[in-house]
């Protein structure tokens, strides 16, 4: 089941097309990662879904509850942290609210804090406030506009152990980032640019469709002749020293194949990893 059904949406500022005819879906219980350069349309595109601007298609959702977290949240910052928190309580009508404001506080690491205006706090505790604000109500879906701009590493990273820890729970998570060890973390990436979709996939889909296959690093003992070899039966590849870059693409070769060809010369094989990083480049790039 999909907890989010995007059709055909445009969504036009004056003659601008900010999102151009996307079509996606956001399954239910996975976390999607929404990527791309700024600029690509991954706030407007969730904003459609919202319903905060006006759209051209059909965006379906079936999520009972939705928790936002915009990319600058709407906290009141003459309200101390707990206050928000009984704010946005209240105008979702939780129940047992105190009972659930406790466990944020202590999810977000805000408990000592509760007293402190929202002006005052430094700029990752607010996100963390936010954060608590957008769960008070216990949506299964949530919709996570850069909840980690600008927060360090370590909170970062305990971040992404909250998402973890409720996407296990059930709750289907739809998040943006820029940040390639948290797009890692997506079960699915859309990667959009000028309002369209460039790639979509899981990371390891995308890594291949970026590099077309695998690389393999071979050392050989007479790289020369190995190297024309490949050269000779049509295969992408590279020599650098005695070390050959060799593109595996399974359509047209594959490792084992590499063995017949190179035989005893091969020294040393090693498939290298693209990063998800150099696999964006190359797509946008193109
Ligand atoms: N209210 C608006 N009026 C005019 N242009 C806008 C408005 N909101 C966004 N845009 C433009 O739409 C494009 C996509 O923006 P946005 O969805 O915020 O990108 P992203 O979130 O991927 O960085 C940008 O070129 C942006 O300047
Ligand atoms: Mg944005």
């Amino acid at each position: 089941m999909e907890k989010i059904k995007i059709e055909d949406l445009t969504v036009r500022f004056g003659k601008f097309v900010a999102v151009s005819n996307l079509n996606m879906k956001v399954r239910s219980g996975e976390i999607l990662g929404l990527l791309g350069p700024n600029g690509a349309g991954k706030t407007t595109t969730i904003k459609a879904i919202l319903g905060f601007v006006p759209y051209e298609g059909k965006v379906e959702i079936n999520a009972e509850k939705i928790g936002w977290m915009p990319q600058n949240a709407p906290l009141y910052l003459n309200l101390t942290v707990e206050e928000n928190l009984r704010f946005f309580a209240e105008a979702y009508g939780v129940k047992n609210a105190r009972q659930k404001i406790e466990e944020l506080l202590k999810l977000v690491e805000l408990e000592k804090f509760r007293n402190r205006l929202v002006r005052n706090l430094s700029g990752g505790m607010k996100q963390r406030c936010a954060f608590a604000c957008a769960m008070v109500h216990e949506p299964d879906l949530l919709i996570l506009d850069e909840p980690t701009a600008g927060v360090d590493p370590k909170l970062r990273k305990s971040f992404w152990e909250y998402f973890e820890s409720l996407n296990k729970e059930g709750k289907t998570i739809l998040i943006t980032t820029h940040y390639m060890d948290e797009a890692e973390k997506c079960q699915r990436i859309v990667l959009m640019r000028g309002g369209e979709i460039l790639a979509e996939g899981s990371p390891e889909d995308i890594k291949r469709k970026a590099l077309g296959g695998e690389i393999v690093k071979v050392k050989v003992a007479r790289a020369e002749d190995a190297f024309k070899k490949l050269k000779s039966v049509g295969l992408n590849a590279e020599l650098k020293g005695n070390e050959l870059s060799v593109l595996v693409d399974n359509a047209k070769i594959r490792v084992p194949e590499l063995f017949e060809i190179l035989g005893n010369d091969i020294l040393e094989l090693e498939i290298e990893r693209e990063t998800l990083e150099n696999a964006f480049l190359r797509l946008l790039g193109g």
